[in-house]
């Protein structure tokens, strides 16, 4: 694939490397941004851990990697409870969910990624398990089968997804609290590469943090990525020292320019503008032009795109904003606005 060094920078599953060798923020203050949120949470898991209740069950918005499970860990540290982590497209039959419900202790945490996956039969298991600590099960076959209604340990459902609108009303309506991650703001992002600068040993100035920041696309997990490839370069050139210069050199080598735009999304830009005079075009086209399948695109390249001011979701498809097409013609055409 043309752009395979591209895709893994901004890939956004995580990675083998993320989990073993990099910081895991483990209480609240080493969570850095998102201060709203992260207040309202404290407030709820330090009231629920007085009252030596389980929390409410908790569903949490937000695009990949900007620390939904890391927040999860987070809160289930604080309360003191252990946590189970599964996905919703892991649980295939009922009885997965059943086998999991049943092995959780009072209070426990149940972290369901992915929520929006889970096969409807499955889901009908967790409406009765989550409002009245209860579930169906079937014992026997044939003729003989009897359904047993059996209690489970009173817990707190964590759902986490990336897509609010796939969620079924009857699953939204029995969670007690619902909020969103949003974007993460470049000084924010900042403090975060300085921490895990700490932890990697990699001695980084504020001014070079901020210019790894600027290329993170508002992500926490894209920003420890670049500072893990910042860290070889600065280790195997200049003494573990990531200097601005090195810095900048790393994201060139990358293929991130000083916008923070990588290959495929000056591609996707100049497609716009060569091929439909700045649009709009149709998602699909959009998607085939730069041989990437619809949802990456709708998931990974528009939505920072989108808040850089470059593209537009408009009824007829996308477009970049008539003001922001001069300055793209010169930079891909190399056309002087006057006599365009
Ligand atoms: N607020 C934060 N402060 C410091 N590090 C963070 C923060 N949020 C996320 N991270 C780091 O970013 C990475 C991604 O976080 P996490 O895996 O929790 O994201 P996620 O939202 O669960 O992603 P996915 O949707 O892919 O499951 C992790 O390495 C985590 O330690
Ligand atoms: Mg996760």
């Amino acid at each position: 694939m043309e752009n395979s060094e591209e895709f893994n920078i901004l890939s956004l599953q995580e990675t083998p490397e993320e989990k073993a060798y990099d910081f895991v923020p483990k209480t609240f203050d080493e969570y850095l941004g998102q201060k709203e949120l992260k207040q309202k949470l404290q407030v709820y898991t330090t009231a629920a851990k007085e009252r030596d209740e389980p929390l409410d069950h908790f569903l949490l918005f937000g695009p990949p990697g900007l620390g939904k499970t890391t927040l999860s860990q987070i809160m289930a540290n604080v309360m003191g409870v252990h946590i189970k982590i599964c996905s919703g497209p892991m649980m295939e039959r009922t009885g997965d969910l059943v086998a999991i419900l049943s092995s959780l202790e009072p209070k426990d945490i149940l972290f369901i990624d992915e929520i929006h996956r889970m096969p409807t039969a499955v889901e009908e298991v967790l409406y009765s398990a989550m409002e009245h600590f209860r579930v169906d099960i079937i014992i026997g076959q044939g003729a003989g089968a009897k359904s047993v209604n059996l209690p489970i340990n009173p817990f707190t459902l964590i759902g986490a997804t990336t897509k609010s609108g796939r969620i079924s009303a009857p699953l939204r309506s029995r969670f007690g609290i619902t909020e969103r991650l949003d974007f993460y703001e470049e000084k924010d992002l900042a403090q975060i590469i300085l921490q895990t600068s700490k932890f990697l040993k990699c001695d980084i100035s504020k001014e070079s943090a901020m210019l790894i920041a600027k290329s993170s696309r508002g992500t926490p997990r894209i920003a420890k990525k670049l500072m893990r490839r910042v860290r070889d370069f600065a280790q195997v050139t200049n003494k573990n020292k990531a200097t601005q210069a090195i810095v900048a050199q790393a994201l060139r080598f990358l293929g991130i320019d000083e916008e923070g735009l990588t290959k495929v999304d000056n591609l996707l830009l100049r497609k716009i503008i060569e091929n439909f005079n700045g649009g709009p075009v149709g998602l699909e086209t959009l998607a085939s032009l730069i041989g990437e399948d619809k949802d990456t695109l709708e998931s990974v390249y528009e939505p920072f795109l989108i808040r850089k001011g470059f593209l537009q979701k408009t009824p007829r498809g996308r477009q970049i904003p008539p003001r922001m097409i001069p300055l793209l013609k010169q930079k891909f055409l190399g056309q002087n606005t006057f006599l365009s």
